[in-house]
């Protein structure tokens, strides 16, 4: 207003900028204020500039209201401002906040397959009895998987519905017993050792049988071996394996690599021998194939039979491990579903 004087103008002036600072609701707005009270063409820089225009009576007490007003104006803005970065940094300190406690995201974690577990178990227990561990190729020759192991052409292991022939004459082995001849190639008597491994067989496939399962193959060289010495560590072994007293017993079998060949049972651990569904109501559960190494093995591991004399087994895997975990069939091994994996 005009015809104001100078001194109500800038009272006037400060009550309204307070005003508008109070109510400004960021800090562009708060700007916004500030550049129209206080910049070089606001309101109060302007009511400042007419100072010097004034009588000197009025001078003194409009300069004091100019300059009050201008100095609480700009005391009021700094303090919003304030106000307004300490907001604005508590809200980014809550938005950003780490909950260092929170429980994290569970990751899925894989197992070893069971009969990798199982597999390791029982690697254990025979290198506690002197074993050790050893490997050979699943692709093998004929001379390894059949010739060396004394197996006749005719034998029905050679029948082409058993073996995968490979079109360059060799085979997928069709059982460990392979890796007895390697590892009497590559040792000199007294030795043990263990080969675990995948072996494969051209069956018509149910619930009992599979193209591709696994297989433990045990020899064991020295002077003066028996079958009671087989009996002996098969039997330390079964027990180390299931935890409690075992009983075996041996049958005649025929397997062209060993002499005399024998099928070794246990007495079932569920009925004692009484017989149950789980041992087929015989009270005896089959475990594998053994034998007393026959001398033309022997010698074509290049061991002399009039020296040394050994034992070898070959158990099967996946039945070790249905009967222990009851797996009622032994596809699931190789199925890759991940709802019978995550038991184990
Ligand atoms: N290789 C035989 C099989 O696969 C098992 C066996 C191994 C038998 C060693 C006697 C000795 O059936």
């Amino acid at each position: 207003m005009p015809g104001e004087s100078v001194t109500a103008r800038a009272e006037d002036a400060l009550r309204q900028a307070l005003g508008e600072v109070e109510a400004a609701r960021d800090a562009q707005e708060l700007d916004r204020v500030r550049v129209r009270w206080l910049g070089r063409k606001g309101q109060i820089s302007e009511l400042l500039g007419q100072l010097g225009k004034l009588p000197a009576e009025e001078r003194v007490e409009a300069g004091a209201a100019a300059n009050r007003a201008k100095s609480q104006v700009s005391d009021a803005l700094q303090e919003k401002l304030r106000t307004f970065r300490d907001q604005e940094l508590r809200r980014r300190l809550e938005d950003e906040r780490i909950d260092i406690t929170a429980p994290g995201a569970r990751l899925a974690r894989g197992t070893l397959h069971p009969l990798t577990q199982l597999q390791y178990e029982i690697e254990d227990i025979f290198r506690s009895l002197g074993f050790e561990i050893v490997d050979g190729p699943e692709v093998e020759r004929e001379y390894y998987n059949f010739e060396a192991l004394n197996i006749p052409a005719h034998h029905p292991a050679r029948d082409l519905q058993d073996t995968y022939w490979l079109t360059d004459g060799n085979v997928l082995r069709t059982h460990t017993s392979p890796v007895q001849i390697r590892a009497m190639e590559t040792r000199r008597p007294p030795f043990r050792v263990l080969a675990p491994g995948r072996v494969y067989r051209n069956e018509s496939l149910d619930a009992s049988h599979e193209h591709t399962f696994y297989q433990v193959e045990g020899l064991y060289v020295d002077q003066d071996v028996s079958l009671s010495h087989m009996a002996g560590i098969l039997t330390g072994f079964l027990e180390a394996l299931f935890g409690e007293e075992v009983h075996v017993r041996l049958r005649p079998g025929y397997f062209p690599f060993v002499e005399p060949g024998c099928e070794l049972d246990f007495q079932c651990l569920l009925c004692r021998g009484k017989g149950c569904p789980a041992c087929k109501r015989t009270g005896w559960v089959e475990m594998c194939g053994c034998g007393l190494v026959h001398p033309n093995v022997l010698r074509h591991g290049r061991i002399d039979p009039g020296l040394w004399s050994g034992f070898a087994f070959g158990l099967g895997l996946n039945r070790l491990a249905m009967m222990r975990y009851g797996i009622p069939d032994i596809r699931l091994f190789q199925s890759g579903d991940l709802a019978f994996l995550n038991q184990f």
